[in-house]
């Protein structure tokens, strides 16, 4: 285990559990539909990947980049870094993200997709914080609820370390 990490929330074999579960619960509710997976880079690409290889039907897949508002000098503004190319008429539209804390990302991130029309529009949530939230947004798929701590690992970051860990580990807070 890494030093910095104070405990370990959710082993690798746990986490293969739980996407399991996911995938099969996704796999079985996009039966016979257009399914495109829309991951929120950075930190679903971990997630995303072991998902996607998880579904036993077949799916598209694509990325979209938000600007971070943690790091931002004026809280608030969100906006899209890379966005899509590919109308979304045709596709159940499936968002999966690492983590779902205050509902900000996530909020914004569905009123832009909504407003390219696609056929259904999902979330799937890896984890969630849900005393954290401060926007009213829910997930149709949730991996895991968490309680309110820092976690890194699986994909999530701390400063864009840890994300290669294949665990999640409740960061070690500086003495
Ligand atoms: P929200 O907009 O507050 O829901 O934040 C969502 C984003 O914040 C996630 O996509 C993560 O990138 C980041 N985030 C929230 N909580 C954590 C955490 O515990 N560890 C690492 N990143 C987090
Ligand atoms: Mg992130």
């Amino acid at each position: 285990m890494s030093e910095h990490i104070e405990r370990v929330l959710l082993s690798e074999e746990e986490i293969g559990g739980i996407v399991s579960g996911l995938a099969a619960r996704v796999s079985r509710d996009y039966a016979g539909k257009k399914l495109l997976l829309i991951g929120i880079l950075k930190g679903a690409y971990v997630f995303l990947a072991d998902l996607a290889r998880a579904l036993t039907v077949p799916c598209e897949i694509e990325f979209l980049r938000v600007s971070s508002y943690r790091n931002q000098a004026r809280p608030g503004a969100l906006e899209i870094l890379t966005d899509l190319s590919l109308p979304l008429e045709d596709y159940d539209v499936l968002v999966v993200e690492d983590i779902l804390d205050s509902g900000r990302t996530l909020s914004y991130m569905l009123g832009h997709l909504r407003a390219k029309h696609p056929r259904s529009l999902a979330l799937c949530a890896f984890l969630d914080k849900p005393s954290r939230r401060t926007v009213p947004v829910e997930a149709d798929y949730v991996g895991r609820e968490i309680p309110d701590a820092f976690v890194v690992g699986y994909g999530l970051d701390y400063a864009q370390r840890y994300r290669w860990l294949p665990y999640i580990g409740v960061l070690k807070l500086e003495e």
